[in-house]
């Protein structure tokens, strides 16, 4: 049977678990095709910390697009050396970077809304197929606040750009929650957060935001666009 024709099934569990017991029905029932794409955002952390105090078999990726902010290099480390697990660290294709600069310049993505896209693209978009090629379930720490585009998101969808099945466990958790459990677990995080920056991406792309702005208005600031970078493709 291939791995869409279980979605509905697969769902109608999972929405019934809590997000360590879903993470792990899955991990059991995929072995070794679980993987967990971390940004080391906020989200992201919670999810992390979950899989390694329970030791669930579950692969954990970042894609370091080349610009990210040092203090979320940082975190890479500290994440890894707190609760000992690897994070597998993934780079974009050489040539397809370095065609990039040259087509757009290095920061282009200023310029327009396509060239943005085309440095996504090649920063992250390209770098998760390779990431998530041969696997199962891509676990992600998306929620459903965050925005319009993901506020009709399920918590178990079908991924038809990698083909995956793609798995949000913190989907229906709002802000104050996750903050929550943050404080309450002591979860490591970004120390840009306490400066003011909510949903953290690139450095030249990412900015502060103010008391009663949207928590995405930070990224990509300049621009009028949805807001995605195509790693959530709808
Ligand atoms: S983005 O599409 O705007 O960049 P966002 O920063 O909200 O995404 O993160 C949402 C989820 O996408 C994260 O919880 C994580 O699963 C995945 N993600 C985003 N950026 C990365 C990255 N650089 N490396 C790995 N996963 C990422
Ligand atoms: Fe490029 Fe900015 Fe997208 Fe990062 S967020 S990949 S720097 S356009």
């Amino acid at each position: 049977m291939s791995l869409k024709t279980n979605l509905h099934s697969l769902s109608e569990k999972v929405e019934k678990l809590n997000p360590v017991e879903a993470l792990g029905f899955l991990s059991d029932l995929f072995p070794r095709k679980v993987v967990f794409s971390t940004s080391l955002g906020q989200e992201d952390q919670v999810i992390t910390q979950l899989i390694a105090d329970n030791d669930l078999s579950i692969h954990i990726f970042s894609l370091d697009t080349g610009r990210l902010f040092p203090e979320t290099l940082d975190l890479i480390a500290r994440t890894e050396s707190k609760y000992n697990r690897k994070i597998q660290v993934l780079y974009p294709e050489k040539a397809s970077l370095e065609n990039l600069i040259a087509t757009i310049g290095i920061n282009g993505f200023y310029d327009s809304v396509e060239n943005r896209k085309s440095c996504c693209h090649v920063r992250k978009v390209e770098t998760l197929k390779r990431a998530l090629a041969g696997n199962s379930i891509w676990v992600t720490g998306l929620r459903s606040e965050q925005s319009a585009n993901r506020s009709s998101m399920r918590k178990i969808e079908w991924d038809e750009a990698n083909h995956i099945i793609k798995f949000n466990p913190l989907l229906d958790w709002s802000y104050d929650q996750l903050i929550s459990y943050i404080q309450e677990n002591k979860i490591l995080y970004n120390p840009l957060h306490d400066k003011g920056f909510i949903s953290i991406g690139c450095a030249p792309c990412t900015r502060a935001i103010s008391a009663g702005e949207d928590a995405r208005a930070g990224r990509w600031w300049w621009e009028e666009s949805k807001k995605e970078c195509g790693l959530h493709a709808k």
